[in-house]
């Protein structure tokens, strides 16, 4: 089936949808994005990433060529055009099309951002058979820039560790610097030992996943201890249990680190907890 994407101001077929050879997401990764799931036809957690864009377009010094309120409807217009019952929303803004290439930024009076939204179609996308077994993941040093708090483009190197780990017979990689690992490639890290549940703290050296602030909320409500501080890969190796989080994956268990079983080696009793409470109070909430 023909999407019908979004693209400035305009819904069209996603075989007549262009950006011009020019604009700055595809000649710099001058761009930011956002990735919201669908469940049930409904928006997860829509008001958190409507906050991050904006707060990854100020640290750009990039316009906001969009309100929240349109971006709402934008998101629930391309769900109901495309008629999605579980996927996600596809959200880039870049700094627009300037008629040449420049590393100075092009004036925002002249050059409007490019906006474009897509749909995907994940049918089931919250009964992954993945959640039942649990990922594997090995770990791969961190070499991203320092600003990775902003939620932009350049996904090169996550795009190369996903690569590394499929050719490792793995599902992903956790990336590392001075010993401690901050993040997976597209989604945050955990670990659990006891009744406690430890993940990086914010900064500017991880993005400020929105599954990971209602996770952590939802843990705490659960009485569960929440402990915001770095860990190694052996520390991790030597846990109860692991997990991912991101919009797409909710909270996904991780069974396997560098060829080290996690805990049993099976999908443990709090990640699958986590994950029940998550789905279902984010369901609750969906808009
Ligand atoms: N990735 N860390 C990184 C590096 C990410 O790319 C993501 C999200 C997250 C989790 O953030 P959130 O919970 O807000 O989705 C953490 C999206 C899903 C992607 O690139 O497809």
């Amino acid at each position: 089936m023909t999407r019908t994407v979004y693209v400035n101001g305009t819904y069209l077929p996603e075989t007549e949808a262009k950006v011009s050879i020019f604009d700055r997401g595809f000649l710099m990764a001058d761009a930011v994005y956002e990735v919201t799931s669908v469940l049930g036809g409904k928006l997860i957690d829509f008001d958190g990433h409507a906050v991050r864009l904006e707060r990854s377009l100020n640290e750009l010094d990039m316009p906001h060529p969009i309100s929240k309120e349109e971006l709402l409807e934008v998101h629930r217009e391309l769900v109901r055009l495309n008629d999605i019952t579980d996927g996600m929303i596809y959200l880039q803004i870049s700094r627009g099309a300037p008629n040449d290439r420049d590393f100075v930024f092009p004036d925002p009076e002249t050059t409007k951002p490019t906006v474009v939204l897509f749909t995907q179609n994940k049918p089931g996308l919250a009964n992954s058979p993945a959640a039942k077994t649990g990922i594997k993941v090995i770990s791969i040093e961190d070499v991203r820039w320092g600003r990775r708090d902003i939620k932009t483009v350049q996904l090169l190197y996550p795009s190369m560790g996903k690569m590394m780990a499929k050719k490792a017979g793995c599902d992903d990689a956790w990336m590392v610097e001075d010993g401690f690992v901050t993040e997976g490639t597209s989604n945050n890290a955990y670990i659990i030992k006891g009744n406690k549940i430890i993940t990086r703290a914010l900064s500017n050296d991880i993005l400020h996943g929105i599954t990971r602030a209602a996770v952590l909320r939802f843990a705490q409500e659960a009485q569960m201890e929440v402990e915001e501080r770095n860990f190694t890969i052996a520390e991790a190796q030597d846990a109860d249990e692991a997990f991912i989080t991101s919009a797409s994956t909710f909270v996904m268990p991780v069974v396997e680190i560098d060829g080290a079983a996690v805990g049993t080696g099976a999908v443990g009793p709090l990640a699958t907890r986590l994950r029940e409470i998550y789905l279902d109070e984010s369901i609750k909430a969906a808009i």
